[in-house]
């Protein structure tokens, strides 16, 4: 049933040797990959505070939450640790669209021996938890009543999931492991940047043995990214000019001014489209521009006139000195 050959870690590896990090720590690891384990990312840069409580979860078992705004590359960062360490992992978006019955599992009608019989087919959860697997929640603030229920269930103390319809207990394999991650600090949609979040409830927060924020990344981890990403870019200035507007776009997204900002994902696509169309303003518009409520895209359009120094059509300045131009007319 499972293509996994080995179901417990059987090496160590060196935090400093494979995270980069500064310290002496070694963690358990597996030494071969299965098809679950993600493909490494070498551009990959790991914060070190949230790598050393992502590496706690794996290696000493604790539930750990990785919360902060999107993009900031909390999913991935997950995925990135398993992928360093071989431990095979399945994330699980609980957007809107997941219901308690993809968790679970439910009876599904099957033809055997000419017959339509009833079959109960296993959802994620039990599939997983029969793994040496890391199952991700992944925007755990955004799961439906049902789901969060379940995943109640999972975070009991001992971890036991009961499938209640078939009378079975199932007992997590002693290599699985669960992770999620937040846009909110479990607070909702408080500050009215996250629309369809629900109150993460208390008794379940309390459930999550660590929580770690992961921020946006220094500047120049960030430029190192986009170069990386996008390895015909060498205009280094650029790149730093880019990831000024982003930042213009993440401070005032925080103040409340905007309701779109610009993500590493963003600057990453920006910087593909720029090598596509080899016109910087052309690519803004297509990767960024374009997906911003028309009501805010001249105050925009001002943070990359402030750092290019050159104006797009959508600008206040270009608007008013058009306006003046056509009356002189
Ligand atoms: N530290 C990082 N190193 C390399 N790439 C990153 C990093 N953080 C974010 N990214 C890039 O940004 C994208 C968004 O990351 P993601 O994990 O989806 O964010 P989140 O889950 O926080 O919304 C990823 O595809 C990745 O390419
Ligand atoms: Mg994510």
């Amino acid at each position: 049933m499972s293509d996994i050959t080995i179901d417990k870690p059987d090496i160590m590896l060196s935090v400093r040797d494979v995270f980069g990090i500064d310290s002496n720590l070694k963690v358990p690891a597996f030494s071969q990959r299965d098809s679950h384990v993600p493909d490494i990312d070498n551009a990959y840069q790991f914060n070190p505070e949230v790598t050393l409580a992502i590496l706690a979860g794996f290696f000493r078992d604790r539930r750990v939450m990785v919360q902060g705004l999107h993009g900031t590359g909390k999913s991935t960062h997950i995925e990135q640790v398993a992928a360093r360490l071989n431990w095979p992992c399945v994330r699980v978006n609980l957007d809107g669209h997941i219901s308690r019955l993809d968790l679970v599992g439910k009876d599904t009608i099957v033809l055997r021996d000419g017959k339509q019989i009833t079959q109960f087919q296993e959802g994620i959860v039990p599939w997983a938890l029969r793994r040496p697997t890391a199952l991700i929640f992944d925007e755990i603030d955004a799961g439906r009543p049902d789901v969060m229920f379940v995943i109640q269930r999972i975070l009991e103390r001992d971890g036991k999931f009961t499938l209640l319809d078939q009378n079975e207990v199932i007992e997590p394999h002693p290599q699985f492991r669960l992770f999620a991650t937040s846009n909110t600090v479990g607070l909702g949609n408080s500050n009215g940047l996250y629309h369809g979040t629900q109150m993460v409830n208390q008794a379940q927060m309390d459930r999550w043995n660590i929580v770690t924020t992961l921020n946006y990344l220094p500047t120049n981890d960030e430029v190192k990214i986009v170069m990386a990403r996008v390895p015909t870019l060498n205009d280094e200035q650029q790149v730093r000019s880019m990831i000024a507007v982003a930042d213009m776009t993440r401070s005032s997204f925080a103040a409340g001014d905007i309701s779109t900002l610009m993500s590493p994902r963003t600057v990453i696509s920006w910087a593909e489209n720029n090598e596509i169309f080899q016109d910087i303003a052309v690519a803004f518009r297509l990767s960024f521009l374009n997906k911003c409520d028309e009501a805010e895209r001249p105050i925009i359009a001002e943070f990359f006139q402030r750092c290019f120094d050159q104006e797009l059509t959508e600008s206040w300045a270009h608007q008013a000195a058009k306006v003046m131009a056509d009356g002189q007319l």
